[in-house]
Protein backbone atom coordinates (compact mmCIF):
# COMPACT_ATOMS: atom_id res chain seq x y z
CA UNK A 1 0.00 0.00 0.00
CA UNK A 2 1.19 3.29 -0.61
CA UNK A 3 -0.08 6.89 1.19
CA UNK A 4 -0.87 10.06 -0.89
CA UNK A 5 -2.03 12.87 0.70
CA UNK A 6 -3.75 15.80 -1.43
CA UNK A 7 -3.38 19.32 -1.08
CA UNK A 8 -4.86 20.34 -4.37
CA UNK A 9 -4.70 24.34 -2.97
CA UNK A 10 -5.69 27.38 -4.38
CA UNK A 11 -7.16 28.91 -8.07
CA UNK A 12 -6.77 25.94 -11.03
CA UNK A 13 -4.49 23.89 -8.32
CA UNK A 14 -8.55 22.45 -7.31
CA UNK A 15 -9.08 21.72 -11.41
CA UNK A 16 -5.92 20.42 -12.18
CA UNK A 17 -6.01 18.06 -9.14
CA UNK A 18 -9.43 17.06 -9.72
CA UNK A 19 -8.43 15.62 -13.30
CA UNK A 20 -4.99 14.03 -11.69
CA UNK A 21 -6.89 11.83 -9.19
CA UNK A 22 -9.69 10.91 -11.72
CA UNK A 23 -6.16 9.06 -13.92
CA UNK A 24 -4.41 8.36 -10.52
CA UNK A 25 -7.74 6.17 -9.17
CA UNK A 26 -8.07 4.95 -12.81
CA UNK A 27 -4.60 3.49 -12.62
CA UNK A 28 -4.72 2.21 -9.02
CA UNK A 29 -7.71 0.20 -10.57
CA UNK A 30 -6.28 -0.97 -13.69
CA UNK A 31 -3.12 -2.10 -11.95
CA UNK A 32 -4.62 -2.78 -8.69
CA UNK A 33 -1.63 -0.54 -6.83
CA UNK A 34 -3.60 -0.16 -3.54
CA UNK A 35 -3.29 3.19 -3.35
CA UNK A 36 -4.68 5.48 0.00
CA UNK A 37 -5.42 8.52 -1.05
CA UNK A 38 -6.69 11.46 1.56
CA UNK A 39 -7.48 15.46 0.76
CA UNK A 40 -6.14 17.78 2.90
CA UNK A 41 -8.14 21.26 2.60
CA UNK A 42 -4.87 23.40 3.04
CA UNK A 43 -4.51 26.48 0.90
CA UNK A 44 -5.56 30.08 0.70
CA UNK A 45 -9.21 29.67 2.07
CA UNK A 46 -8.41 27.70 5.61
CA UNK A 47 -5.47 29.71 5.76
CA UNK A 48 -7.64 33.08 5.59
CA UNK A 49 -10.31 31.18 7.91
CA UNK A 50 -7.84 29.82 10.39
CA UNK A 51 -4.79 32.20 10.20
CA UNK A 52 -2.65 29.25 9.68
CA UNK A 53 -1.65 27.59 6.62
CA UNK A 54 -0.84 24.28 8.29
CA UNK A 55 -2.03 23.01 11.58
CA UNK A 56 0.57 22.58 14.41
CA UNK A 57 1.44 18.51 14.12
CA UNK A 58 0.71 18.09 10.13
CA UNK A 59 3.80 18.26 8.98
CA UNK A 60 5.18 15.85 11.38
CA UNK A 61 2.08 13.75 10.08
CA UNK A 62 3.04 13.98 6.57
CA UNK A 63 6.73 12.83 7.31
CA UNK A 64 5.60 9.91 9.56
CA UNK A 65 2.88 8.79 7.87
CA UNK A 66 2.58 9.66 4.26
CA UNK A 67 4.68 8.10 1.48
CA UNK A 68 3.85 11.21 -1.37
CA UNK A 69 1.85 14.57 -1.44
CA UNK A 70 0.32 15.55 -4.28
CA UNK A 71 -0.43 19.35 -4.63
CA UNK A 72 -2.09 21.54 -6.58
CA UNK A 73 -0.60 25.12 -6.98
CA UNK A 74 -0.71 27.70 -4.22
CA UNK A 75 -1.10 31.34 -5.01
CA UNK A 76 -4.21 34.09 -3.94
CA UNK A 77 -4.88 37.65 -4.64
CA UNK A 78 -5.74 38.32 -0.87
CA UNK A 79 -2.76 37.40 0.35
CA UNK A 80 -0.35 39.40 -1.60
CA UNK A 81 2.96 37.86 -0.13
CA UNK A 82 2.04 34.35 -0.42
CA UNK A 83 2.63 33.95 3.35
CA UNK A 84 0.68 30.67 3.14
CA UNK A 85 2.22 29.39 -0.26
CA UNK A 86 5.63 29.47 1.66
CA UNK A 87 3.78 28.14 5.15
CA UNK A 88 3.16 25.15 2.60
CA UNK A 89 5.39 24.56 -0.11
CA UNK A 90 8.50 26.08 0.69
CA UNK A 91 7.84 24.86 4.41
CA UNK A 92 7.78 21.32 3.14
CA UNK A 93 10.94 21.67 1.05
CA UNK A 94 13.19 22.48 3.63
CA UNK A 95 11.68 20.65 6.58
CA UNK A 96 11.08 17.27 5.46
CA UNK A 97 14.71 18.27 3.65
CA UNK A 98 13.25 17.93 0.14
CA UNK A 99 16.50 18.39 -1.84
CA UNK A 100 15.66 17.04 -5.12
CA UNK A 101 13.43 19.42 -7.27
CA UNK A 102 13.22 17.01 -10.37
CA UNK A 103 12.02 18.18 -13.60
CA UNK A 104 11.53 16.36 -16.56
CA UNK A 105 11.66 18.36 -19.74
CA UNK A 106 10.49 15.85 -22.70
CA UNK A 107 8.35 17.01 -25.29
CA UNK A 108 5.39 14.63 -26.05
CA UNK A 109 4.62 15.57 -29.54
CA UNK A 110 6.07 17.32 -32.13
CA UNK A 111 3.58 20.19 -32.30
CA UNK A 112 4.53 21.43 -28.93
CA UNK A 113 7.76 22.27 -29.18
CA UNK A 114 7.87 26.17 -29.96
CA UNK A 115 11.69 26.16 -31.67
CA UNK A 116 11.64 26.52 -35.23
CA UNK A 117 13.45 23.41 -36.95
CA UNK A 118 13.29 21.47 -33.77
CA UNK A 119 11.02 18.49 -33.30
CA UNK A 120 9.87 16.07 -30.00
CA UNK A 121 13.09 14.24 -30.65
CA UNK A 122 15.30 17.24 -29.82
CA UNK A 123 13.86 17.70 -26.39
CA UNK A 124 14.49 14.87 -24.02
CA UNK A 125 16.44 15.98 -20.60
CA UNK A 126 16.14 16.06 -17.02
CA UNK A 127 17.18 18.85 -15.22
CA UNK A 128 18.05 18.54 -11.20
CA UNK A 129 17.57 22.05 -9.16
CA UNK A 130 19.08 21.62 -5.54
CA UNK A 131 15.93 22.38 -3.46
CA UNK A 132 17.07 22.84 0.15
CA UNK A 133 19.55 26.25 0.33
CA UNK A 134 21.06 28.56 -1.91
CA UNK A 135 19.30 32.05 -2.20
CA UNK A 136 16.58 30.37 -0.80
CA UNK A 137 17.49 29.49 2.47
CA UNK A 138 16.23 32.60 3.68
CA UNK A 139 19.32 34.18 5.53
CA UNK A 140 19.88 37.85 4.93
CA UNK A 141 18.40 40.85 6.49
CA UNK A 142 17.36 44.32 5.68
CA UNK A 143 19.20 47.36 7.53
CA UNK A 144 18.09 51.62 7.73
CA UNK A 145 14.84 49.96 5.94
CA UNK A 146 12.96 52.92 4.27
CA UNK A 147 15.67 55.22 4.39
CA UNK A 148 17.67 56.47 1.61
CA UNK A 149 20.39 54.60 2.92
CA UNK A 150 18.52 51.37 3.59
CA UNK A 151 20.71 48.40 2.89
CA UNK A 152 19.04 44.49 1.66
CA UNK A 153 21.46 41.54 2.13
CA UNK A 154 19.96 37.99 0.52
CA UNK A 155 22.81 35.28 1.51
CA UNK A 156 23.65 32.43 -1.32
CA UNK A 157 24.11 29.70 0.91
CA UNK A 158 25.94 26.31 -0.75
CA UNK A 159 26.95 23.96 1.38
CA UNK A 160 29.59 20.37 0.87
CA UNK A 161 26.58 18.41 1.79
CA UNK A 162 23.83 20.02 -0.58
CA UNK A 163 25.96 20.62 -3.50
CA UNK A 164 27.87 16.97 -2.97
CA UNK A 165 24.28 15.02 -2.56
CA UNK A 166 22.11 17.14 -5.65
CA UNK A 167 25.26 16.67 -8.27
CA UNK A 168 25.47 13.00 -6.77
CA UNK A 169 21.79 12.49 -7.63
CA UNK A 170 22.20 13.76 -11.01
CA UNK A 171 25.03 11.83 -11.56
CA UNK A 172 22.95 8.36 -10.72
CA UNK A 173 20.23 9.15 -12.67
CA UNK A 174 22.04 9.48 -15.65
CA UNK A 175 23.86 5.75 -14.69
CA UNK A 176 20.89 4.14 -14.24
CA UNK A 177 19.23 5.43 -17.05
CA UNK A 178 22.02 5.35 -20.22
CA UNK A 179 22.73 9.03 -20.16
CA UNK A 180 26.16 9.60 -21.96
CA UNK A 181 26.46 13.70 -19.96
CA UNK A 182 25.34 15.28 -16.91
CA UNK A 183 26.08 19.17 -17.36
CA UNK A 184 26.09 21.43 -14.06
CA UNK A 185 25.56 25.31 -14.82
CA UNK A 186 27.08 27.61 -12.33
CA UNK A 187 28.68 31.52 -12.46
CA UNK A 188 32.28 30.56 -10.57
CA UNK A 189 33.58 32.94 -13.03
CA UNK A 190 31.83 35.49 -10.18
CA UNK A 191 30.35 33.60 -7.14
CA UNK A 192 34.12 32.95 -6.10
CA UNK A 193 33.65 31.19 -2.81
CA UNK A 194 30.06 29.59 -3.67
CA UNK A 195 30.38 28.43 -6.84
CA UNK A 196 33.86 27.45 -6.38
CA UNK A 197 32.62 24.45 -4.57
CA UNK A 198 29.82 23.43 -6.74
CA UNK A 199 32.94 23.28 -9.33
CA UNK A 200 35.72 21.46 -6.76
CA UNK A 201 32.85 18.86 -5.87
CA UNK A 202 30.84 18.43 -9.65
CA UNK A 203 33.99 17.20 -10.95
CA UNK A 204 35.58 15.48 -8.16
CA UNK A 205 32.52 13.38 -8.32
CA UNK A 206 32.63 12.99 -11.41
CA UNK A 207 35.82 10.29 -11.02
CA UNK A 208 33.38 8.49 -9.84
CA UNK A 209 31.34 7.89 -13.13
CA UNK A 210 33.64 7.04 -15.64
CA UNK A 211 31.08 6.13 -18.43
CA UNK A 212 29.65 9.53 -18.12
CA UNK A 213 30.95 12.90 -19.62
CA UNK A 214 30.88 15.53 -16.99
CA UNK A 215 30.08 19.09 -18.49
CA UNK A 216 30.52 22.47 -17.06
CA UNK A 217 28.67 25.34 -18.25
CA UNK A 218 27.94 29.12 -16.86
CA UNK A 219 24.46 29.60 -16.27
CA UNK A 220 23.44 32.44 -18.54
CA UNK A 221 25.37 30.70 -21.27
CA UNK A 222 23.66 27.49 -20.55
CA UNK A 223 20.23 29.66 -21.07
CA UNK A 224 20.99 30.53 -24.51
CA UNK A 225 22.30 26.97 -25.63
CA UNK A 226 18.75 24.96 -24.30
CA UNK A 227 17.07 27.82 -26.86
CA UNK A 228 19.74 27.35 -29.43
CA UNK A 229 20.96 23.31 -29.21
CA UNK A 230 18.55 21.74 -26.74
CA UNK A 231 19.14 18.36 -28.31
CA UNK A 232 22.76 18.78 -26.47
CA UNK A 233 21.70 17.95 -23.12
CA UNK A 234 20.59 14.48 -21.37
CA UNK A 235 20.94 15.49 -17.54
CA UNK A 236 21.04 19.35 -16.26
CA UNK A 237 22.26 19.87 -12.36
CA UNK A 238 22.08 23.14 -10.80
CA UNK A 239 21.70 25.49 -7.75
CA UNK A 240 17.97 26.38 -6.40
CA UNK A 241 17.56 30.32 -8.13
CA UNK A 242 19.42 29.18 -11.30
CA UNK A 243 17.25 26.00 -11.49
CA UNK A 244 14.23 28.11 -10.77
CA UNK A 245 14.98 29.64 -13.96
CA UNK A 246 16.13 27.14 -15.84
CA UNK A 247 13.18 24.71 -15.62
CA UNK A 248 11.03 27.14 -16.59
CA UNK A 249 12.66 27.29 -19.75
CA UNK A 250 12.39 23.75 -19.57
CA UNK A 251 8.89 23.75 -19.44
CA UNK A 252 7.93 26.13 -22.07
CA UNK A 253 10.94 24.08 -24.26
CA UNK A 254 8.73 21.03 -23.83
CA UNK A 255 5.11 22.51 -24.13
CA UNK A 256 5.04 24.77 -21.93
CA UNK A 257 3.36 25.07 -18.28
CA UNK A 258 0.35 23.42 -19.31
CA UNK A 259 2.11 20.04 -19.57
CA UNK A 260 5.42 20.19 -17.29
CA UNK A 261 5.66 18.27 -13.74
CA UNK A 262 7.79 17.87 -11.03
CA UNK A 263 8.95 16.51 -8.04
CA UNK A 264 10.31 17.62 -4.60
CA UNK A 265 12.20 14.45 -3.98
CA UNK A 266 14.17 12.89 -0.82
CA UNK A 267 14.46 9.13 -1.92
CA UNK A 268 13.45 7.26 1.07
CA UNK A 269 11.31 9.34 2.63
CA UNK A 270 7.79 11.31 2.09
CA UNK A 271 8.08 13.52 -1.32
CA UNK A 272 6.06 16.10 -2.86
CA UNK A 273 4.82 16.36 -6.67
CA UNK A 274 3.15 19.01 -7.98
CA UNK A 275 3.23 20.71 -11.84
CA UNK A 276 5.34 23.57 -12.36
CA UNK A 277 2.51 25.90 -12.85
CA UNK A 278 0.80 28.41 -10.58
CA UNK A 279 -2.82 28.71 -9.13
CA UNK A 280 -4.10 31.25 -12.39
CA UNK A 281 -6.97 32.38 -10.18
CA UNK A 282 -8.20 34.22 -13.26
CA UNK A 283 -8.69 30.49 -14.65
CA UNK A 284 -10.11 28.82 -11.47
CA UNK A 285 -13.35 26.83 -11.88
CA UNK A 286 -13.64 27.04 -15.34
CA UNK A 287 -12.97 24.60 -16.47
CA UNK A 288 -10.58 25.88 -18.89
CA UNK A 289 -6.97 24.96 -17.30
CA UNK A 290 -4.82 22.40 -18.99
CA UNK A 291 -4.44 19.38 -16.77
CA UNK A 292 -1.44 17.37 -18.26
CA UNK A 293 1.01 19.23 -15.86
CA UNK A 294 -1.19 17.68 -13.08
CA UNK A 295 -1.41 13.87 -14.62
CA UNK A 296 2.12 13.79 -15.85
CA UNK A 297 3.25 14.65 -11.87
CA UNK A 298 1.01 11.95 -10.90
CA UNK A 299 3.00 9.71 -13.31
CA UNK A 300 6.24 10.97 -12.16
CA UNK A 301 4.80 10.08 -8.02
CA UNK A 302 4.08 6.28 -9.10
CA UNK A 303 7.61 5.74 -10.54
CA UNK A 304 8.75 7.13 -7.53
CA UNK A 305 6.60 5.08 -4.68
CA UNK A 306 8.11 2.25 -7.11
CA UNK A 307 11.72 2.08 -6.38
CA UNK A 308 12.31 5.54 -4.19
CA UNK A 309 9.51 5.89 -1.22
CA UNK A 310 9.59 5.35 2.30
CA UNK A 311 7.82 1.95 1.76
CA UNK A 312 8.86 1.13 -2.32
CA UNK A 313 11.10 -2.12 -0.44
CA UNK A 314 7.88 -3.62 1.50
CA UNK A 315 5.96 -3.48 -1.93
CA UNK A 316 7.35 -6.46 -3.10
CA UNK A 317 8.86 -6.73 -7.10
CA UNK A 318 5.26 -7.67 -8.46
CA UNK A 319 3.46 -4.64 -7.13
CA UNK A 320 6.70 -2.24 -7.50
CA UNK A 321 6.39 -3.69 -11.34
CA UNK A 322 2.89 -2.75 -11.47
CA UNK A 323 3.44 0.79 -10.51
CA UNK A 324 5.88 1.34 -12.83
CA UNK A 325 3.86 -0.02 -15.64
CA UNK A 326 0.80 2.62 -14.29
CA UNK A 327 2.97 5.44 -14.96
CA UNK A 328 4.50 4.13 -18.27
CA UNK A 329 0.40 3.55 -18.90
CA UNK A 330 -0.39 7.52 -18.18
CA UNK A 331 2.84 8.30 -19.97
CA UNK A 332 1.00 6.81 -23.18
CA UNK A 333 -2.55 8.21 -22.51
CA UNK A 334 -1.42 11.55 -22.39
CA UNK A 335 0.80 11.40 -25.50
CA UNK A 336 -2.24 9.44 -27.12
CA UNK A 337 -4.50 11.75 -25.83
CA UNK A 338 -2.63 15.11 -27.17
CA UNK A 339 -2.08 13.20 -30.79
CA UNK A 340 -6.03 12.64 -30.59
CA UNK A 341 -6.79 16.22 -29.78
CA UNK A 342 -8.43 14.69 -26.60
CA UNK A 343 -6.83 17.84 -24.61
CA UNK A 344 -7.79 21.75 -23.73
CA UNK A 345 -7.32 24.48 -26.86
CA UNK A 346 -3.87 25.60 -25.80
CA UNK A 347 -2.49 22.18 -26.74
CA UNK A 348 -4.75 22.16 -30.26
CA UNK A 349 -7.40 20.21 -28.41
CA UNK A 350 -11.52 20.99 -28.14
CA UNK A 351 -11.38 19.60 -25.09
CA UNK A 352 -12.65 21.44 -21.26
CA UNK A 353 -10.45 20.34 -18.06
CA UNK A 354 -12.83 17.75 -17.11
CA UNK A 355 -13.25 16.23 -20.36
CA UNK A 356 -9.99 15.61 -20.80
CA UNK A 357 -9.13 14.25 -17.65
CA UNK A 358 -12.85 11.90 -17.71
CA UNK A 359 -10.99 10.99 -21.47
CA UNK A 360 -7.61 9.71 -19.76
CA UNK A 361 -9.00 8.15 -17.30
CA UNK A 362 -11.05 6.35 -19.45
CA UNK A 363 -8.25 5.38 -21.40
CA UNK A 364 -6.66 3.99 -18.52
CA UNK A 365 -8.97 1.71 -17.69
CA UNK A 366 -9.59 0.42 -21.97
C1 LIG B 1 8.67 26.91 -8.40
C2 LIG B 1 7.98 28.18 -7.98
C3 LIG B 1 8.35 28.49 -6.53
C4 LIG B 1 9.84 28.70 -6.49
C5 LIG B 1 7.59 29.67 -5.92
C6 LIG B 1 6.08 29.47 -6.01
C7 LIG B 1 7.99 29.94 -4.50
O1 LIG B 1 8.30 29.22 -8.85
O2 LIG B 1 8.34 25.86 -7.82
O3 LIG B 1 9.53 26.94 -9.28
O4 LIG B 1 10.34 29.81 -6.70
O5 LIG B 1 10.55 27.72 -6.23
MN1 LIG C 1 9.64 28.61 -10.46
Amino acid sequence: MSRIAVIAGDGIGVDVIREGLKVLRAADEAFKLGLEIKEFDYGAERYLKDGVALPPGQMEDFRKNWDAVYLGAMGDPRIPDMRHAKDILLAMRFELDLYINLRPVRALDDRLVPLKGKTAKDIDMTMFRENTEGLYAGMGGIFKKGTPDEIATQEDINTFKGVHRICKAAFDFAQKHGKKKVTMADKHNVLRYGHDLWERVFFDLAKSYPGITAEHMFADALGMQLIKAPENFQVIVTNNMFGDILTDVGAILQGGLGVAGSGNIHPGRVSLFEPIHGSAPKYAGKDTANPVAAIATAQMMLEFLAEDGPRSAQLGADKQGRYKKAAARIEEVVVEAIRKGKTTKDLGGTLGCAATGDWMAAAMKG
